[in-house]
């Protein structure tokens, strides 16, 4: 990096002011707007969150209708969207922000970063964009870009190459004029989006490219460098399938859990065959697998096995016999997806059995 922060600052705004996209959540310093498209924002593309943003805020305009809104209706409007417990998370901030904020959103980086389901990146964000506070957030985007400005060849992700960049970025930000830092935070995640990519970078058309070391040194492509990764671990999950006409048994995981909370799933337990008896269900006598499948995960690759199995009588009480057709409604984790499709010849045809559940 040759030239000083602020004629980078500088240059990084007038190109934003030029080339930005005009995207919703850009004409407005309302934090709970901002807040919104954020969290969005954090797994689900650019295209996508657009429509879907509009709809949710005329639905919830506010941080007191998000906070008197029904958690499943909220649920409900979030399909689509990723993660239901990001949903979860944002009902409970909105009712903490109403019951000890008087309904205003918090200021303080600190204090917004203290809310339900917002990390650092969010709390930064929203301190920038709708405070004009001098906090650079660094998402993966702007990660990217400030790795390569500065050729930083250590992962950025965590550890020494991470609080390099974020030096990087404060004293980027520390020369942004007052009233601009939320557009600092736009253009950085807007230079990453649309040419510093990761793969097929535009950096004949990059605001910094007089400026960027890894340019200059021919290491674009492969800065930021990705951490070794640790072989992954291997699990086996086995599965029970009980059928009674036209019903499965289902059981919904509970609201508080890490993993996907609230999903849908096959009784199941890690491990083998005799390890699905955990879940109180009953196993005929013998019997291979109706389906065996693998699934992997970022660290981990299960080898799923499906039994054919009963209720048994002291089956998990979170169970329930749910319609096949209904069950295909509900939020079901993608385990039980696949072991639904791979067993599809063993639950079609039955006919349905009265007073059961019909979802
Ligand atoms: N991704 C995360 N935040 C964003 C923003 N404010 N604009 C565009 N993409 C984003």
């Amino acid at each position: 990096m040759t030239s000083s922060a602020r004629t980078l600052a500088s240059t990084l705004l007038e190109w934003y002011r030029r080339a930005r996209r005009d995207l919703p959540w850009r004409g407005t310093t309302d934090p709970y707007r901002i807040w919104v498209s954020e969290v969005m924002l954090q797994q689900t593309r650019v295209a996508v969150v657009v429509p879907r943003y509009e709809a949710f805020l005329e639905c919830y305009p506010t941080v007191e209708a998000l906070a008197a809104a029904d958690v499943e209706d909220l649920l409900s409007s979030w399909a689509g969207l990723g993660y239901y417990r990001r949903a979860r998370m944002l009902s409970d901030a909105a009712r903490r922000i109403v019951r000890e904020h008087g309904g205003r959103f918090p200021r303080s980086h600190g204090r917004i970063r203290d809310l339900p389901g917002i990390g650092d990146y969010t709390a930064a964000a929203v301190a920038s964009i709708a405070f004009d506070q001098p906090i650079p957030a660094l998402d993966g985007n702007a990660l990217r870009v400030l790795a390569r400005l500065a050729d930083e060849r250590r992962p950025v992700r965590a550890g020494p190459g991470h609080a390099a960049v974020r030096e990087l970025a404060e004293s980027l930000m520390a020369a942004v004029p007052k009233g601009c830092r939320g557009d600092f935070t736009q253009a950085l995640i807007e230079l990453g989006a649309t040419l510093c990519t990761p793969g097929a970078p535009r950096c004949g058309a990059c605001p910094w490219q007089a400026s960027c070391a890894a340019l200059s040194a021919g290491s674009v492509e492969s800065v930021p460098c990705r951490p070794a990764r640790s072989a992954p671990k291997r699990l086996r999950i086995c599965a029970g399938l009980a059928v009674a006409g036209q019903d499965i048994l289902l059981r919904q995981r509970p609201a508080d859990s890490g993993i996907m909370p609230g999903f849908w799933e096959l009784p199941q337990a890690l491990g083998g065959r005799a390890d699905l008896r955990e879940t109180g269900l009953a196993l005929p006598c013998g019997g291979g697998p109706l389906a065996t499948f693998r699934h992997a995960i970022t660290d981990s690759i299960f080898t799923v096995r499906v039994y054919e199995a009963r209720p048994g009588a002291s089956s998990d009480r979170a169970c329930e016999w749910v319609n096949l057709a209904g069950a295909k409604e509900l939020p079901l984790s993608t385990i039980t997806t696949k072991a639904l499709a791979r067993c599809a010849m063993f639950v079609r045809g039955a006919k349905p059995r009265d007073g059961r559940r019909q979802s």
